[in-house]
C-alpha cells in the first residue's frame, strides 16, 4: 500500500464530508441534521431494523442504493488495510494460561508475527511498554526466542504477572522475561514512577512493543524507540490540537478533529450483534427524546451530558427514564408520566431520523482511525524508519486491530 497516497485520498474525502463526522448528532441539534440529505434518511426509514443492523454492523450493504450506497462503499474501500502475514500459530495450551479470550486471540496473532521478525532481525531485547500482566512478553520469551521486559506503572498487574509466571512451567530454551514497575514518560496518577534512561534501553538492538497503548502513550513510544511495533487505542485521550496531524505531510493541510470525532474513531466499528443494535436503538431513542424535551419544551438549547442508566431499565417507559434524568439534572418541570410518554411517542419520527443519521455518521469511524494511524506511519517514515501498516487481529474480537511496524534502516 502506498501510505502517503492513501493518506492524501482519505484526507480529501474526509474534508469533503466533515459535516457528517465532526459533531455528534446531538451537539449542534438541529443544524447537524441539515448535513444528511432527506432522500437518504427516507430510504433508510423504509428498511427493517434487521437491514439497518446489517448496514450498521457492516455485514451487508445490498439494501442500500444510490448516492448513499456509493458513499458508504467509498468509505469502506478507503478504510481497507492489508492483512498481516505470518501471524497465525497455535500456541501450546500452557502458554495461554490466565488469558481471556480476547488476549488469547491477540497473543496468538501478535507473538508469531514478532517471532517471524525476530528470526530475521535478531533483536537482543523486546520491551513491552504498558505490557500489563506480561502475557505477550512471557510468550515472546518462552516461545519466540526474544528476551522481553514488561514495563507497566500498575504494580497490581506486575505482581499478578509475576505470580502467574511462577505457576507456569518454563519451556526449554526459553529466554528471560522480566518486569519493571515504571512508566514511559509521565504517568497521570503517579508522576514519581517515570523510568529513567538506564531502565529504558530503547536502542537499535531493541524492539519496543506497544499493544493497546492508550492515546498519547503510542506517541511517546514512537518518539523514543528505534524499532517498534505499535497497536494504538483510545484516540479520544489525544489532544485534538497537538496529538493528531503529527507528520509534516499532515501539517501542510491538517484535518481538524473535535473530541466527538476522536470518540467516533475510538469505537468498535464492526461486529455488533442484532440484540446489541436493538439495545442501541432503545438507548439512543430515550437519549434523543430527552434532548428534544429539554430543547423544544424547556428551552434548554445547549447540549447537556447525562449520567449512565442501567440497560435493563430501558425496557420501562420513557417517563421513568425522563423523570430520573430531570431530577438528576435538577431541572424543574410540571410533566407527569403521561405527558412524557406522549412526548416520546409524538416526537418518535424525529428521534428515528436522528438515529438513522447516526447510522450514516457511524460509518466514518473506521476511516477516521485509519487517518490517525496513517499520519503516525508517515511521521515515522519522515523520521527515517521503514514502515509497514497491517491489520493483525479479527476486528470483531479486538477492534483496535491495526499494527504499525517501524524499523530503523
Ligand atoms: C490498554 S492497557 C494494555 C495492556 C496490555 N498491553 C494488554 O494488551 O493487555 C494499557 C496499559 O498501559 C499502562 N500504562 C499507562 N500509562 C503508561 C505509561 N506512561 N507508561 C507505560 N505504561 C503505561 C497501563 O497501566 C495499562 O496496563
Amino acid at each position: 500500500m502506498d501510505i502517503k497516497k492513501r493518506f492524501h485520498n482519505i484526507r480529501e474525502f474526509l474534508k469533503g464530508h466533515q459535516g457528517f463526522w465532526y459533531e455528534e448528532i446531538l451537539n449542534d441539534y438541529p443544524h447537524t441534521l441539515d448535513n444528511y440529505p432527506d432522500k437518504w434518511i427516507e430510504d433508510l426509514n423504509l428498511l427493517s431494523f434487521e437491514d439497518l443492523w446489517k448496514i450498521d454492523a457492516k455485514i451487508d450493504f445490498s439494501p442500500l442504493e444510490g448516492e448513499l450506497k456509493t458513499l458508504i462503499l467509498k468509505i469502506n474501500s478507503l478504510s481497507i488495510i492489508p492483512q498481516v502475514e505470518g501471524a497465525n500459530e497455535n500456541l501450546p495450551h500452557k502458554a495461554l494460561l490466565g488469558m481471556n479470550q480476547k488476549k488469547v486471540h491477540e497473543v496468538s496473532r501478535l507473538a508469531p508475527y514478532i517471532g517471524k521478525l525476530q528470526k530475521i532481525h535478531r533483536f537482543s531485547q523486546g520491551f513491552d511498554i504498558g505490557g500489563g500482566k506480561g502475557h505477550l512478553a512471557r510468550t515472546l520469551a518462552h516461545y519466540f526466542a526474544l528476551p522481553t521486559i514488561c514495563l507497566d506503572p500498575d504494580l497490581d498487574l506486575i505482581k499478578a504477572g509475576q505470580k502467574l509466571l511462577k505457576k507456569i512451567s518454563t519451556p526449554e530454551n526459553a529466554k528471560e522475561i522480566s518486569f519493571i514497575n515504571k512508566s514511559l514518560g509521565t504517568h497521570i496518577y503517579n508522576p514519581d514512577i517515570v523510568a529513567d534512561e538506564n531502565e529504558l534501553k530503547l536502542d537499535n538492538e531493541t524492539l519496543a512493543i506497544g499493544l493497546h497503548t492508550c492515546g498519547p502513550l503510542s506517541l511517546r513510544l514512537m518518539e523514543r524507540a528505534k524499532n517498534l511495533i505499535n497497536i494504538g487505542c483510545c484516540y479520544l485521550k489525544l489532544n485534538p490540537e497537538s496529538e493528531i496531524n503529527i507528520s509534516k505531510t499532515s501539517k501542510e493541510d491538517p484535518l481538524t478533529f473535535s473530541k466527538y470525532s476522536l470518540a467516533l474513531a475510538s469505537r468498535g466499528h464492526g461486529g455488533i450483534s442484532f440484540i446489541d443494535f436493538m439495545n442501541k436503538w432503545k438507548v439512543k431513542s430515550f437519549r434523543y427524546s430527552l434532548h428534544l424535551l429539554l430543547y423544544e419544551k424547556l428551552g434548554i438549547k445547549k447540549f447537556i451530558t447525562v449520567e449512565g442508566y442501567p440497560l435493563k431499565k430501558y425496557g420501562e417507559d420513557f417517563s421513568e427514564y425522563a423523570l430520573t434524568k430531570l431530577s438528576e439534572l435538577n431541572i424543574k418541570h410540571s410533566f407527569d408520566a403521561a405527558d412524557l410518554n406522549n412526548f416520546h411517542q409524538e416526537w418518535n419520527p424525529l428521534v428515528k431520523k436522528m438515529f438513522l443519521a447516526n447510522i450514516i455518521r457511524w460509518q466514518f469511524g473506521r476511516l477516521l482511525e485509519v487517518y490517525i494511524l496513517l499520519d503516525r506511519a508517515i511521521y515515522l517514515q519522515e523520521n527515517g524508519f521503514s514502515v509497514e501498516i497491517n491489520e493483525i487481529f479479527n476486528e470483531s474480537i479486538s477492534p483496535r486491530n491495526i499494527a504499525i511496524l517501524a524499523l530503523n534502516n
